[in-house]
């Protein structure tokens, strides 16, 4: 089958860590019989120094009629003074808009390999994990297109006070819901809904929405957390949580507390999915396809850009998600997680997960060896 992916590799770090996760979907097509066809398109910093916007409009299109957008990093200190509406982010948010994609999954696991970099001791990475066990694995999901990023924002007239809008309607919270519930159906059955409805009013109309979509989902067991104690929650005991569903911005912050608990934020995948009939999905007329964005969940990284020392797995395991949500080829997806730990079995470490520790038999790689070594353990498999 053949399929098309439009890459944006963006700034900094990006064209690093998405050349080596094409690299790797090559691979995965050539094992399976499939052809990807990659459209490169212009977004973010680049876009900006190119045409002046973060986000041309044709950019959009170009997305839009692909299969499925793979995107590295946008941004860097050289757009930073720029106004708010021409930041390279502008770019970003534009896409998660334009494709409508509401649920942005970010999975974050220990893996034993890298057990060493979680900053937890065991014994509270083992308090509330049911197995016993110093790990956790969680998936937060987090509403992507709607919340503080997109609310009313503005300064008053006199240029003394600022305002950011929190509102979410009843739609965009069902569906998000609906997004985790069905994700939580295919995992341990848990799902923690993270808000502050003690102070928020959009927090409270939440879990009024909440109360009635979770009797659809009766065999998923619904908690709730204010935002403070969730953050804290998880460095007290990560291995309590299955799913987590949460606004745009507690989501933007919770993420990136998680990474750090699997070692680094270099490992951190996501995939942002829209409606399943929306209108960028399913473009293609001899297959299903599902318009999904998928995304490391790190930055662009301008301090180590162009050094080939990013780590570039975050990226790798966010095309596994690509072919297992936007394609439905679950094989293949399997087959990138599985070479991504075979390589880290191996020893091979870029630094951000390396063992500050003695005694380990590790070899310290930059980008392109670690792309090559997952790309070989595919061949392998
Ligand atoms: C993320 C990032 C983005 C966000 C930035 C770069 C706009 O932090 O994807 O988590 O806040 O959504
Ligand atoms: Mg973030």
């Amino acid at each position: 089958m053949n399929y098309s992916v439009a890459l944006i590799p963006g700034d900094g770090i990006g064209p690093e860590v998405v050349g080596a996760a094409t690299e790797v979907l090559d691979a995965v097509g050539d094992k399976y019989g499939h052809i990807f066809n990659y459209v490169e398109v212009l977004a973010g910093g680049k876009a900006i120094d190119e045409t002046g916007e973060p986000l041309p409009e044709e950019s959009l299109e170009a997305v839009k009629q692909c299969d499925a957008l793979l995107l590295g990093a946008l941004g860097g200190p050289k757009w930073d003074t720029l106004p708010g509406h021409l930041r390279p982010e502008r770019g970003l948010l534009g896409l998660r808009a334009g494709l409508g994609v509401f649920a942005n999954l970010r999975p974050a696991a220990l893996l034993p390999q890298l057990r060493f970099a979680c900053p937890l001791k065991d014994e509270v990475l083992i308090a509330s994990n049911s197995e016993g066990k110093p790990s956790f694995d969680l998936l937060i999901v987090r509403e992507l297109i709607g919340g503080l990023y997109f609310g009313n924002r503005g300064r008053s007239a006199d240029g003394n006070t600022a305002f950011d809008t929190e509102s979410y309607s009843r739609h965009e919270i069902e569906r998000v819901l609906r997004t985790a519930y069905t994700a939580a159906s295919g995992r341990r059955k848990k799902l923690c809904i993270v808000d502050k409805a003690n102070i928020l009013e959009s927090s409270r109309f939440w879990r009024e929405v909440a109360a009635d979509v979770s009797k659809d989902y009766p065999d998923i067991e619904t908690s709730y957390l204010y935002v403070d104690n969730a953050a804290m929650q998880l460095v007290r005991a990560p291995g309590q949580f299955d799913v987590i569903v949460t606004s745009n911005l507690f989501g933007d912050i919770l993420s990136d507390e998680a990474s750090v608990l699997t070692g680094s934020i270099g490992m951190l995948a996501s995939a942002s999915l829209g409606a399943a009939d929306s209108p960028a999905s399913g473009n293609s007329s001899d297959k299903k396809t599902v318009m999904g964005m998928y995304e490391p969940i790190h930055g662009s990284a301008p301090d180590i850009a162009g050094k080939d020392l990013a780590n570039p797995l975050a990226t790798i395991l966010s095309t596994a998600m690509m072919l297992r949500y936007s394609f439905g080829l679950e094989k293949e997806a399997a087959a990138i997680e599985t070479a991504v730990n075979r390589v880290l079995d191996s020893g091979l470490r870029t630094k951000d997960i390396a063992n500050r520790g003695a005694g380990t038999a590790e070899k310290i790689v930059g980008t392109k060896e670690m792309g090559q070594a997952v790309l070989k353990a595919i061949e392998n498999i």
